[in-house]
């Protein structure tokens, strides 16, 4: 250890801690601009300039490195005269337009400005007028707010690895731009516009809607993907203005996607039903919830009595919070008296490898999903393990990614293909000599190897299964689609598990269910089944159920087909918990009200109905988790890990397929800003990618005939569908990409996920 005064204080520091560090650590406060603790020392603003003892010149703290007995002095009036006219001069052509600026109330300049009180612009220059760019959908660029600090190039270099801005010119004419000032080639994070610390880089969705100082702030979970990223939900009056990161919060440190930063609009949408509707003679009509609550119970009673309990089933979405999930199966187990629960969740994979794994692991394996679209921030965390010197990163998919810029070995191969590489290299592990063999070596003597993988597709599963035989060390990583896809496992809400992945005695099946009119009675907590490509075939025939009732926060489609419907909270409007891909769970808190209830009001109220007794609180529930659970029993739930009895079940065996006969292997495209029926309800995401786009490579478009945005018919068999065109060159020639989770895709993908189809130009 080394020691060190800083203002006259002693700290004790490890070396290699600079002195920005270890004045954190004595207290002492020194002004920063273009400084962020999670990119590389940059020193170009100078705000941060101390005394060093024994030295004749300043120091910039943020980048220098500490020495033994080092004693830095940092608040003296040379130093305070310097960091004025530093910030004087960044005021030189700064407009001062603070008052119609979104970032006033919380811009660094202003509060450097302030702190040093530069009270004139000593500098005869007129402020900067140039054109504010609107290109990007989510961020607003207004280049004469720039100060040149760095850190949006720096982050979108550094952590997102995308590159789409950067510094244009040199001199007086520097400025921040792309390439060529071409449109934004960009991933819609928004990490550069978190990390701008002045109005330059401005949020779009929330454009002077409210200034800050109006604002309430919630700490809470994000909604969509499993990564359990923790966001920051800024409302005023039950309405959500913004969604924000905490750099100093969450397995996310700091980063989000943008469907957790830009998707929030969904909360507010006005498309929200509040009362509960019911169905007579075809017609819905708004009904009070109380009313609701009472034909749900009493229908429920008479199927029981004239069908018996297995006439009921509950089905539950993994937008369920695990308090709501737990309650969801006990109200069918432990009042119904039915192991009918069910869910389009798995068990077959449980958490293994978590961020840290990822991030530290030395050789990384990512088979068949794009996970820089699928889970956005593990994919940040697979660019961190791929861009380390000592790592490889080696990646199996039908397209380039945008791991392309830091993998060892990018396998691009059309659907077909990439199943027998994978066999090739499950043989290299085994010992045979092929192209895989020194990727097989490297990962089987490896000291922490990683496979990240799609646990929704059987055979790479099987895949997955294999490798953890072969590979001693391996962590395995299941990329789970949505925010509580694992806790709602864990609760019980899989077909033949109860809580804590205790088996049941019987097994059920949703389909053989529906179609073997054994279920007359169906609660559907959150799912939105209608848009789901298995059961497209099948979907229509819940009209002929006695009683379908949907809750979610939207009257979907699924809704319509049933007769009695529920509007419910979001993530941002109740408190719970949620279990992320690595098995954590974490809390969940609530920060508005829109005048619905919760999942779990609705759940105890009909529990109460039924004569149980249990109250509407989170930690009363939790008491009932812990005691009929045993992986949560004790467990932290802000962060506590669960420990699971297996990585990937016993038994698993599959046989990739592919159906058709067509000339173009049509694959499932992961999206980014789409994952399913919540995404589609924010205005903003939905402007950005609206529909479905099939993509195609450029050849493929030429001798197709058609042009961007044009659109093409897909036939498989004897049916066709018309999808618009998006062409680009990620996508190899003779392949097609097409999201799976969307209504108009429903009915293809219900053929199979993988398919050979012909391709025409629709006239
Ligand atoms: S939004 Fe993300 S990808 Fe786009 S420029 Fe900013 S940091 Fe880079
Ligand atoms: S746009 Fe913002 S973050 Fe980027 S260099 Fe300018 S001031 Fe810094
Ligand atoms: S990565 Fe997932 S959890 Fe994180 S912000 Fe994006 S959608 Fe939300
Ligand atoms: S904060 Fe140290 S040089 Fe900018």
């Amino acid at each position: 250890m080394l020691t060190v005064k800083i203002d006259g204080v002693e700290v004790k520091v490890e070396p290699g801690t600079t002195i920005l560090e270890a004045a954190e650590k004595a207290g002492v406060h020194i002004p920063i601009m273009c400084h962020h603790k999670n990119l590389n020392p940059f020193g170009a603003c100078r705000v941060c300039l101390v005394e060093v003892k024994g030295s004749p010149k300043l120091m910039t703290a943020c980048t220098t490195p500490v020495a033994d007995n080092m004693e830095v002095i940092t608040n003296t009036e040379k130093l305070q005269n310097i960091r004025k006219t530093l910030i004087e001069l960044l005021l030189i052509n700064h407009p001062l337009d603070c008052p119609v600026c979104d970032k006033g109330g919380e811009c660094l300049l202003q509060d450097l400005t302030y702190e040093f009180g530069v009270t004139k612009v000593r500098f005869d220059e007129k402020p900067n007028n140039n054109p504010v760019d609107h290109t990007n959908p989510f961020i607003e660029r207004d280049i004469d707010r720039c100060v040149l600090c760095g850190k949006c190039v720096r982050i979108c270099d550094e952590i997102v690895n995308v590159e789409a801005i950067s510094f244009i010119n040199r001199g007086v004419e520097t400025y921040i731009g792309t390439a060529f000032d071409q449109p934004w080639n960009c991933e819609y994070c928004g990490q550069c516009m978190s990390v701008c610390p002045v109005g330059s880089l401005n949020n779009r969705v929330y454009l002077f809607k409210n200034r800050p100082w109006h604002l309430e702030h919630t700490e809470t979970i994000c909604g969509y993907c499993s990564c359990g990223c923790t966001v920051i939900v800024d409302y005023e009056d039950n309405e959500v203005y913004r969604i924000k990161e905490d750099v100093d919060k969450g397995i996310n440190k700091g980063l989000l996607c943008a469907k957790g930063r830009f998707g929030y609009e969904l909360i507010n949408s006005t498309e929200r039903p509040v009362a509960p509707k019911v169905k007579e003679s075809g017609e819905f009509k708004d009904v009070d919830y109380d009313g609701a609550i009472n034909i749900i119970s009493d229908k429920l009673k008479s199927v029981v009595e004239k069908y018996g309990s297995d006439s009921v089933a509950v089905l539950v979405s993994p937008r369920l919070t695990n308090e709501e999930a737990f309650l969801a199966q006990k109200f069918a187990r432990d009042i119904i008296k039915t192991n009918n629960v069910y869910s389009l969740e798995t068990a077959d994979v449980l958490p293994d490898g978590n961020y840290a794994d990822v991030e530290s692991s030395d050789t990384l394996i990512v088979f068949n999903i794009d996970i820089t679209e699928s889970n956005p921030v593990l994919g940040y965390s697979v660019r961190v393990a791929g861009r380390r010197e000592d790592s490889d990163l080696y990646v199996f998919y039908p397209n380039l990614t945008p791991l392309k810029r830091v993998a060892s070995e990018f396998y691009v191969y059309k659907p077909t293909e990439l199943y027998k590489e994978a066999e090739k290299l499950l043989k290299a592990l085994d010992g045979e000599n092929n192209e895989y063999s020194e990727l097989a070596d490297k990962f089987k003597n490896s000291e922490k190897p990683v496979f990240v993988f799609n646990p929704y597709n059987l055979k790479d599963v099987e895949i997955a299964k294999q490798i953890s035989e072969k590979v001693e060390k391996v962590k395995l990583v299941p990329a789970k689609a949505k925010n509580n896809s694992q806790g709602i496992v864990d609760m019980g809400c899989v077909n033949g598990l109860k809580p804590g992945l205790v088996e049941t005695e019987k097994s059920f099946d949703l389909r053989e269910g529906i179609e073997g009119d054994k279920i007359k009675a169906l609660l559907i907590f959150g799912e939105n089944l209608a848009v789901k490509p298995e059961y497209f075939d099948i979907i229509n025939l819940l009209n002929d159920l006695e009683l379908v009732a949907v809750t979610d926060p939207f009257f979907s489609e699924t809704a319509e087909l049933g007769n009695v419907y529920i509007p419910v909270a979001t993530f941002a409007e109740k408190d719970g918990s949620f279990t992320n891909f690595e098995g954590r769970v974490q809390q969940l808190n609530k920060a508005v009200d829109k005048g619905v209830f919760s999942d779990r009001k609705v759940l105890v109220d009909l529990m109460n109905k039924f004569g149980f007794s249990v109250k509407d609180d989170v930690n009363e529930i939790r008491s009932l988790i812990e005691e009929e659970n045993p992986l949560y029993k004790g467990i932290d739930w802000n962060g506590g890990l669960v420990k699971y009895p297996y990585r990937i079940k016993d038994g698993i065996s599959a046989e990739f397929s592919i159906k058709g006969d067509g000339e173009y292997e049509l694959y499932p495209a992961f999206l980014r800003l789409h994952s399913g029926s919540y995404t589609r309800r924010s205005y903003d995401l939905s402007k950005v990618y609206g529909e479905p786009l099939l993509e195609i490579n450029p050849e493929d478009a030429k001798k197709l005939n058609v042009n961007e945005n044009d659109y093409v018919t897909v036939k498989f068999g004897k049916d066709s569908y018309k999808f618009r065109v998006n062409i680009d060159k990620k996508i190899p020639a003779g392949t097609a990409a097409l999201p799976k989770d969307f209504k108009e895709t429903a009915p293809l993908f219900f053929e199979g996920s993988y398919l050979k189809v012909d391709l025409i130009k629709h006239i």
